[in-house]
């Protein structure tokens, strides 16, 4: 691992290097997006290198697939694997039931397509990702850029009948001009506060033209992996009711590791 790390880093670290043990010679990998998910494609090429693990992964944005390209990780497109073992991404909020909330880096939409088209979804993250109920973190919606303003109106609408605490909406930016997705779309930021509803408020938005697809994550993760800054991982399975509580090492600098701020 490398040094210097700050507690939150090692805790994601340790969540990603814990659900890499989960791989097998063999698999067709999703690979997340975001900064824990770059930990896991680290940790994925370390054993690669070390262990000659024969796996192929299909990333969900375009850096993602910059990273497993620089660290030598195989790679192909969904449509050439069509269907997944495993996928192992992060996410901004998890649940008691872990539904998530996903899409703080914008790469919701491939996310869901890949997370959706895979036997199992590990969900990795540090232990402040985990919430009694969904909706601190803004929820992102994707939407096509034509008639955004229209969009952004009629989810505006909706919410006032749904339960959730605020209706606030922002577009999100990049700099002066709105941030475009890898799918060359906008992304909404729903300022909810509290979600009451997530598998309702899910079937709502994506009935809204303009909508492309929505940042809630319901009855896709099959598992979590929370970190701690002090090397605790706690393994949770929704399937099998399972929880392992249990401690990595947190070993000197890899070279694999060196030189990467991601
Ligand atoms: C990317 O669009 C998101 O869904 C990420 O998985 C999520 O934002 C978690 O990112 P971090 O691991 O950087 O917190």
């Amino acid at each position: 691992m490398p040094v210097n790390l700050s507690p939150i880093d090692k805790a994601k670290f340790v969540a990603a290097r814990r659900a890499v043990d989960f791989v097998e010679s063999g698999m067709r990998l999703g690979l997340g997006t975001g900064s824990t998910a770059a930990w896991m494609v680290r940790c994925l090429a370390e054993r690669i290198q070390e262990e000659g693990l024969k796996v192929v992964g299909v990333p969900t944005s375009i850096r993602t697939a910059e990273l497993a390209r620089q660290l030598g990780v195989p790679l192909m497109s969904l449509d050439e694997a069509k269907w997944l073992d495993l996928t192992i991404d992060g996410a901004d909020e998890i649940d008691p039931d872990l539904n998530l909330i996903k899409g703080g880096g914008a790469a919701l939409l491939q996310e869901k397509i890949v997370a959706t088209a895979s036997d199992q979804m590990i969900v990795i993250a540090d232990v402040a990702k985990e919430m009694v109920q969904l909706g601190a973190f803004p929820l992102p919606v994707e939407i096509i850029p034509f008639g955004w303003q229209t969009t952004k109106a009629l989810i505006e609408e909706t919410l006032i009948s749904m339960d959730v605490l605020n209706h606030d909406v922002t577009l999100r930016m990049n700099g002066e001009a709105p941030l475009v997705t890898d799918g060359a779309n906008y992304i909404l930021d729903l300022h909810l506060k509290r979600i009451g509803s997530p598998r309702q408020l899910s079937l709502v938005l994506n009935q809204i033209p303009g909508v492309v697809e929505n940042g809630l994550f319901i009855d896709i993760c099959d598992k979590v992996v929370i970190g701690h800054g002090d090397g605790r991982v706690r393994v949770r399975d929704i399937n099998s009711g399972e929880t392992m509580d249990e401690r990595l090492d947190l070993e000197p600098a890899d070279n694999i590791f060196a030189d990467l701020d991601d």
